[in-house]
């Protein structure tokens, strides 16, 4: 089956974020993290009959719910996890504010390795918790969690680890190598590790994506771990997401929170990740295909086209993290906002103001490339 990557679909005035922050500005918005990209069309037919049922009540994860979960965790990463260990959450930065809740005692620390995608560093604070922080080591164009730095940022009140794999900005997929010296690291210092990975299914060099927790059962008895299909098949506004969790002693701790505060998965939420992980794949092949294609374009018009301008190679994710120090730009962000493109500024994701913007490149090649031009025609212009 053919799908349709390159249609460019008007979004505006639809209840899009992404599209809304712009509204009557002609600024193209290639910020937050989701794609101008119609969802698999086994996820709009599994929505259409459940909106045609017209009764839309109280819902409740079913077993076979649980079941797609368990299969596609199975086939996907070779990780057999069990029914019991999955909690349905309705988004995971409500599971990042959760897990940062539920450990440890007001005034711990949670530790994080910048940049990083900025609820990261925002659930401890929410949850009277405090962050502290180790800078990644940028070796050879490629970011690297610093193990150095990890160890002098650690404190005897730091109680978690959180992990961001694949990663969301820097576009790293961790080795097994890295992975296991994480792991280490959070055992000798006893921390519980919440391993965000709702990026793991957009690997786009040809890597295995593999599952901190599935590392060792000394791993899994550490660690939260979060997915959902939101990202991957663009289903987001419809907050359909899970922990794994298979400590039983953790899953209790996680839980108490969630039961009150936090709401059920929305029933179509449900609906569209189960048609999504159980129907997707051919879909989310072609679209790996497109992303693979937007990388590499950007990719190399950065290096030819926009000096001042670096990024390192996107592993994963639709995320590219452009390193804009040498432009010399004082609020870069507002800076190409002004010149018609709407990017990530760097300071929320723990980094100087002044370095960093990403850029979210989950839209049509035209789109990515007129946003380009126009970065071009802006840097040309000053
Ligand atoms: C690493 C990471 N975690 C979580 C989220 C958001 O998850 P949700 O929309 O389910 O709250 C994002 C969205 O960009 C993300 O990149």
């Amino acid at each position: 089956m053919n799908f349709d990557f390159d249609t460019v679909i008007d979004r505006r005035g639809t209840d899009s974020r992404k599209w809304h922050r712009y509204t009557g500005r002609d600024i193209i918005p290639l910020w937050v993290a989701d794609m101008d990209f119609l969802a698999p069309p086994a996820v709009v037919a599994a929505l259409h009959r459940r909106i045609d049922h017209g009764i839309y009540g109280y819902g409740v994860a079913l077993p076979k719910m649980n079941a797609t979960v368990v299969d596609y965790t199975q086939q996907r990463y070779g990780w057999k996890i069990e029914s019991e260990w999955i909690v349905w959450l309705p988004g995971l930065v409500c599971g990042l504010n959760v897990a940062a809740g539920a450990f440890g005692e007001p005034g711990d620390a949670v530790l994080c390795c910048t940049p990083v995608y900025p609820p990261f560093l925002k659930a401890p604070v929410f949850q009277q918790r405090t962050v502290v922080a180790a800078p990644m080591a940028l070796r050879n164009g490629r970011y690297e969690l610093d193990l150095a730095a990890m160890e002098c940022a650690v404190t005897p009140r730091t109680r978690a680890f959180f992990l961001c794999n694949p990663h969301n900005p820097v576009g790293r997929v961790f080795t097994r190598a890295e992975l296991e010296q994480v792991a280490a690291f959070c055992e000798r210092h006893n921390l519980i590790i919440t391993s965000d990975e709702i990026h793991c299914d957009l690997i786009l060099d040809d890597r295995p994506h593999i599952p901190l927790a599935s590392l060792s059962p000394a791993a899994a008895a550490r660690t939260i771990t979060l997915m959902a299909p939101s990202k991957t098949y663009n289903i987001p506004g419809l907050g359909c997401s899970y922990a794994i969790i298979p400590d039983a002693t953790l899953r209790r701790q996680f839980e108490p929170p969630y039961g009150g505060i936090v709401p059920d998965v929305n029933i179509l939420g449900h609906v569209a990740g189960d048609a999504a992980y159980r129907h997707g794949e051919e879909w989310r092949q072609a679209l790996l295909v497109y992303l693979r294609g937007n990388r590499d374009f950007l990719e190399s018009f950065v290096a030819r086209e926009l000096p001042g301008i670096t990024l390192p190679h996107v592993e994963a994710t639709y995320l590219a993290w452009l390193d804009v120090s040498a432009l010399h730009l004082e609020n870069p962000a507002e800076f190409f906002e002004q010149h018609g493109v709407g990017l990530s500024g760097g300071a929320a994701f723990g980094g100087a103001p002044s370095a960093h913007l990403r850029l979210n490149f989950g839209c049509p090649r035209a789109t990515l490339r007129e946003a380009l031009a126009r970065m071009l025609r802006a840097l040309a212009a000053r």
